[in-house]
């Protein structure tokens, strides 16, 4: 068995109780499996590694005094927030709080970018319309054998994104995805706005998920989605329906928009009925619950929703959103690593991940906890491999780039041997 085989984290099983899955959820036939398959072989979807990174600029309600009309009795009372993280530096983006954070996971299960097969990166604040933040963070990993991709639905992004990587994984299509919430939202707030500024943070949060044969993992997932509500929450222009124009840019129409009061009926109302939608699912029931993780918008949200709504005790819920305010797909993964730091979760633990957001949209999974949730032990030898594998990836990246600048001197006849392409004339 070679170093890294050797390295991986070990599964615990909680047995394959038949409880924990309905007939939809079975998993199937294990594509790449060696050797002959007798008839089915489970496959299970697994969190194996976790890890989160937030700007260090922390602005504080007090400091939003300063800015706008508003109070920290208003923002705690009504929200629940009483800081927030907010990337200050031009060098934090999206991408490098979504690579810091890949790379967190990815340590924390010690496994090389090499091996990921999949990166889905759920953000609402994207570098740009397009190339997709994935693929940026693809690179900057040095993730070679991934494919990547963006994934838009808002705050329930991250759920959504779980539920996508464990299609992938019981597909037998992929052994590891990386699932990425990633936002820079302070970029896309519009900071003379009271009712939205105080809302938000920026950070960034990771999972890894494994192919396993060991039962639990994500074992359920409920997605939804009603549109008619996509004014409710909305950045206006810069997209299709609204290109980018002096008229846009002075109206402030690249800025978030929201009808809070009808986001939070819609919120109330969602994160419940998921919860209970996704327990079903997996076949459990409330008190089967052990940890909640709900989307950190809003306090007063959370306990509407599944503390008053599904009878669950504050024990059972993690809120850390006073720290970081709303970071919309990030919430739950930071929220998760949190969890753990915090010794919330413990293998055999089952847990329901939940979020709402702009769409409308909202999400929920049921996860059967079945790693252990100690760090592995690092070595000195073993950082100095991995700092060596993120400047490889980084020298990587840089010479393709120059070997494209070099290549795009010569003309079109040198570089196709001759021929034209289609469409060139002369
Ligand atoms: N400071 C002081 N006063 C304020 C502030 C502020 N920051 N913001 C609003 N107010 C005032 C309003 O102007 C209003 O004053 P008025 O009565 O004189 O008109 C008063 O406070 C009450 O305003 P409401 O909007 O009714 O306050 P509410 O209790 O509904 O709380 C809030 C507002 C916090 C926005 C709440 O509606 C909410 O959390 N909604 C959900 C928002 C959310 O979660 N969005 C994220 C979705 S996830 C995603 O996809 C990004």
């Amino acid at each position: 068995m070679s170093e890294q085989q050797s390295q991986q984290p070990e599964l615990h099983s909680n047995g394959a109780s038949g409880k924990e899955y309905r007939n939809g959820d079975t998993p199937r036939p294990r594509a790449r499996a060696a050797g002959p398959v007798k008839g089915f072989s489970p496959r299970f979807a697994q969190i194996v590694g976790w890890g989160y990174h937030v700007p260090e600029k922390i602005i504080t309600n007090f400091d939003l005094e300063q800015i706008v009309d508003t109070q920290d009795e208003w923002i705690r009372s009504r929200t629940g927030i009483e800081e927030r993280h907010v990337a200050a530096s031009p060098a934090e983006t999206t991408a490098t709080l979504g690579i810091q954070a890949a790379r967190a996971a990815l340590e924390v299960a010690d496994i090389p970018p090499s091996k990921v097969d999949l990166i889905i990166c759920a953000t609402s604040s994207p570098e740009h319309i397009f190339p997709s933040t994935a693929s940026i963070i693809q690179d900057g990993l040095g993730a070679v054998n991934a494919g990547a991709f963006d994934l838009s639905a808002a705050c329930s992004g991250f759920v959504y994104g779980l539920s996508m990587a464990r299609g992938h994984i019981l597909a037998g299509d992929a052994e590891y995805v990386l699932v990425i919430g990633a936002e820079t939202l302070s970029r896309i707030v519009d900071w003379t706005d009271r009712a939205t500024c105080v809302l938000f943070g920026d950070g960034a949060g990771a999972v890894l998920m494994a192919a396993s044969d060991v039962p639990g993992g994500v074992t359920a997932s409920v997605l939804g989605s009603d549109g008619s509500g996509a004014d409710l929450l909305t950045v206006p222009a810069g997209g299709s329906a609204m290109p980018t124009s002096l008229e846009t840019v002075s109206s402030g129409g690249h800025y978030i928009k929201m009808d809070g009061t009808a986001v939070f009926r819609f919120a109330t109302r969602v994160m419940a009925e998921a919860t209970r939608q996704v327990l079903d699912r997996a076949g459990l029931s409330v008190d089967d619950v052990d940890l909640v993780i709900p989307h950190q918008a809003n306090v007063r949200i959370i306990q509407n929703s599944v503390l008053k709504q599904l009878k669950i005790p504050g024990e059972k819920v993690f809120v850390n959103l006073q720290k970081y305010g709303n970071t919309s797909t990030a919430s739950i993964p930071i929220a998760l690593c949190e969890a753990i730091e915090a010794g919330k979760i413990q293998p055999g633990n089952n847990l329901v991940f939940v979020g709402f957001g702009a769409g409308l949209t909202w999400a929920a999974c049921a996860i059967k906890w079945s790693v252990p949730v100690s760090r592995p032990e690092t070595t000195w030898w073993r950082n100095t491999q991995r700092q060596a594998v993120y400047q490889a990836a980084a020298a990587r990246s840089m010479w393709k780039r120059a070997i494209r600048r070099v290549y795009s001197q010569f003309p079109a006849e040198s570089r196709w041997g001759g021929r034209k392409e289609e469409g060139e004339v002369g």
